[in-house]
């Protein structure tokens, strides 16, 4: 059984000393979840990294889940960290690593949280989780929720392409498009909805679901054989994957299982930057902005209202940075991704990439230093950012001469 302490404000200090509580009575803050680990010791570790389990669930000890009947899991976790060679040479970084988080289940790293979550709402035994999203959360929820046999409802904003919603649909989930702005006009009716009805909320507003992206710093201390990066950057929109990374390595330095923890780095796109100009301008919380158009659509959050303060924290403490890159900047690594690593993400997810060749070439990563880039979603999940001629869609007579012709034209348009 896991050891679950009271949820907690970090800011002030209150325990509610209800499960179901998220929120601070007092100063409004999302709660945070500690688990009791003094009980861990190292020859766990090694155990940990034996198991035939390869799921986030090996390390069942670190989540706010009492028991294993609870678990509700689709197999996501221990995702390939894979030595990017040519990627590396060409963007001059000798120890590139990527982590490829394109192939959890339903395709981004959101499985990490709701595997997290969604078995701490069957263990709570509610019977509807609800979401708001345009995309990635959406198909994340309905998958774990229909897993756990619960029902799901997501809340869209009106112009949200019918590719972005098919997934959740396609595992059972209830969407509603609403007209209105994402970060406000539908979040303040999301959160109206979460109270009237009672649902299960699996926004970065639930406290359980944001312990989930710890896993990350477990399965890199797991796969680097204890060896540390000197930087994880990750792209980043609502902050829970900077803030839960940083836990998961204090967590596991506080055991004594690692002896120190790499510089954190939120990737943002220029159009929904906030967190990368509150650490600029040396901020302790964010100033929402309105997000602006982005190819980078899954990160264009302007207002990280929960858990934006706890990931420049993070950032600050781990002696990280953050950086903002442009819809071509993101386009190219995207592409480069492909090209020299075989690996499709989204354009979201080559942030990571971008971010990690403009430092790069700021001086700020030096050509030595180990770094990992997570890449969080599938680049399925936005084919329409893959950008195609009409020539190529033209079709060629069926003979060879034609057929050479096409490739002389092909490779014309491709050579620099
Ligand atoms: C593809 C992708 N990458 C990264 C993120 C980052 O989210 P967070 O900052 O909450 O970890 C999201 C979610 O919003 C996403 O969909
Ligand atoms: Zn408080």
């Amino acid at each position: 059984m896991g050891t679950v302490s009271k949820l907690r404000c970090p800011k002030c200090g209150c325990e509610p000393g209800s499960r179901t509580v998220f929120q601070c009575p007092k100063c409004r803050s999302v709660l945070e979840v500690n688990v009791e680990l003094r009980h861990l010791t190292r020859a766990e570790f090694e155990a940990i990294r034996q198991s035939r389990d390869r799921s986030i669930w090996r390390w069942f000890d670190f989540f706010p889940v009492e028991h294993r009947s609870s678990i509700v899991s689709l197999g996501e976790g221990d995702t390939p960290l894979i030595r990017a060679a040519r990627l590396g040479e060409k963007i001059g970084i000798h120890n590139l690593y990527l982590k490829n988080d394109t192939i959890l289940p339903t395709g981004s790293l959101k499985d990490r949280s709701n595997s997290v979550g969604l078995s701490v709402a069957r263990e709570l035994g509610f019977k509807t989780a609800a979401v708001m999203s345009t995309g990635n959360a959406a198909a994340s929820v309905a998958a774990y929720a229909a897993a756990a046999g619960i029902e799901s409802v997501v809340m869209v904003p009106k112009g949200t392409a019918p590719s972005k919603i098919i997934q959740a649909r396609a595992y059972g989930a209830t969407v509603v498009v609403v007209d209105g702005n994402f970060d406000y006009e539908v979040a303040k009716l999301y959160k109206a909805a979460i109270q009237e009805f009672g649902w299960y909320d699996c926004l970065s507003s639930n406290p359980y679901r944001d312990e989930g992206k710890k896993s990350y710093a477990y399965e890199m201390a797991d796969r680097l054989d204890g060896r540390i990066p000197d930087w994880v950057i990750h792209p980043t929109a609502g902050g829970t994957g900077i803030y839960a990374m940083w836990k998961g390595y204090r967590e596991l330095r506080s055991l004594g299982w690692i002896d120190r923890a790499p510089k954190l780095v939120a990737a943002q796109s220029e159009a929904a930057a906030p967190i990368v100009a509150a650490f600029e301008k040396g901020l302790a919380d964010v100033e929402p902005v309105t997000a602006r158009e982005t190819i980078a659509e899954s990160i264009q959050v302007g207002n990280p209202v929960s858990l934006g303060w706890r990931a420049l924290a993070a950032l600050r403490e781990s002696g990280g940075t953050a950086a903002a890159v442009s819809d071509p900047e993101i386009l190219q690594a995207q592409a480069l991704t492909g090209k020299l690593a075989g690996i499709f993400a989204e354009p979201a997810a080559a942030t990571s990439v971008a971010v990690a060749k403009k430092l790069r070439v700021a001086g700020i990563i030096g050509p030595d230093d180990v770094v990992v880039c997570n890449l969080t979603g599938h680049g399925l999940k936005q084919p329409e950012a893959i950008r195609f001629s009409e020539k190529e869609f033209t079709p060629i007579a069926p003979t060879l001469g034609a057929f050479r012709d096409r490739l002389k034209a092909v490779e014309e348009q491709f050579t620099p």
